[in-house]
């Protein structure tokens, strides 16, 4: 029997970079995968491969984090065979642009705070209810080491990524004596499409971000995220921060070119 057999598991930003891996990963545990997203169409067309790797079943959902209302309609009435969500993969976010702050764009600033801040909380509000009732769950938000160290031009997206942090303690004490569990993974340099979406869809500059050094996989995150959620029931991950070995802090890393 698989670690996640027939469980399942929401994960938010399933049509990309982590979130894929985190639907890949608990796919081949045997989950009942609910993934969410604007371009739910990707998800769809992943399906099969999900199936594939071991998916009970598979369940897309259109869904932009931002709008609460929208958050509510497509989480808060489940069919019955998924309302019972036993792992939450908070992950949806994203980092826009890289201006120092006093030259910074108020519409990238409202985007990274709607999508990292309030759209992780949406979910959060509309999933944790059933998961602190059924004294059962676990909640893994998807952090960044930009929440605990900022650097040049990192400004507000750092400031989302530190309340992301603060959320995740707050949640954690919130839920004590519930059986639930709260988790942040706050990986570092993670090759996925996080520095194009930052970049607004230039390939070039998004490349040179991880020019001359060996970046994480998103496959590598999502072991974490599995590994958390796995955790026999009295254990409670409560952090974890994962870089790729050519990166020692936001500021520092390594380049053999
Ligand atoms: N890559 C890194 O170096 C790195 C490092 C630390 C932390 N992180 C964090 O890891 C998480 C995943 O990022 P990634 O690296 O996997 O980047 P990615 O490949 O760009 O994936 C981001 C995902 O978030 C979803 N998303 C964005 N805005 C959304 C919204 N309003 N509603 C619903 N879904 C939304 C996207 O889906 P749609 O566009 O289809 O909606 C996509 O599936 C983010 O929270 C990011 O901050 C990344």
């Amino acid at each position: 029997m698989a670690a996640f057999d027939d469980r399942v598991v929401l994960v938010t930003g399933a049509s990309s970079g982590i979130g894929a891996a985190c639907a890949r990963a608990f796919a081949r545990e045997g989950a009942r995968l609910l993934l969410a997203a604007r371009r739910v169409e990707r998800i769809r067309a992943e399906a099969p491969r999900l199936s594939g790797l071991g998916a009970r079943d598979v369940r897309a959902v259109r869904l932009d984090t931002r709008d609460y209302d929208a958050v509510r309609a497509a989480l808060g009435d489940l069919p019955a065979e998924w309302e019972e969500i036993d792992v939450l993969v908070n992950n949806a976010g994203l980092s826009r642009g890289l201006a120092s702050l006093h030259e910074g764009s108020l519409d990238d600033w409202n985007e990274m705070i709607d999508t990292n801040v309030k759209g992780l909380l949406h979910v959060d509000r509309v999933v944790v209810p059933g998961m602190a009732a059924r004294r059962r769950g676990t909640v893994v938000h998807v952090g960044s080491i930009a929440g605990r160290q900022a650097y040049p031009g990192g400004n507000v997206y750092c400031g989302t990524k530190a309340a992301v942090k603060a959320i995740t303690d707050g949640l954690r004490i919130d839920l004590l004596g519930t059986g639930v569990r709260v988790a942040t993974v706050d990986p570092g340099m993670v090759r996925t499409e996080f520095s194009e979406v930052r970049f607004h869809g230039d390939r070039e500059r998004a490349d040179s971000v991880y020019r001359g050094m060996t970046p994480l996989a998103a496959d590598d995150v999502a072991e974490v995220v599995v590994w958390i959620a796995s955790r026999p029931a009295h254990v409670q991950i409560a952090e974890v921060v994962v870089l790729p070995a050519d990166q020692a802090s936001a500021t520092h890393v390594h380049r053999r070119t």
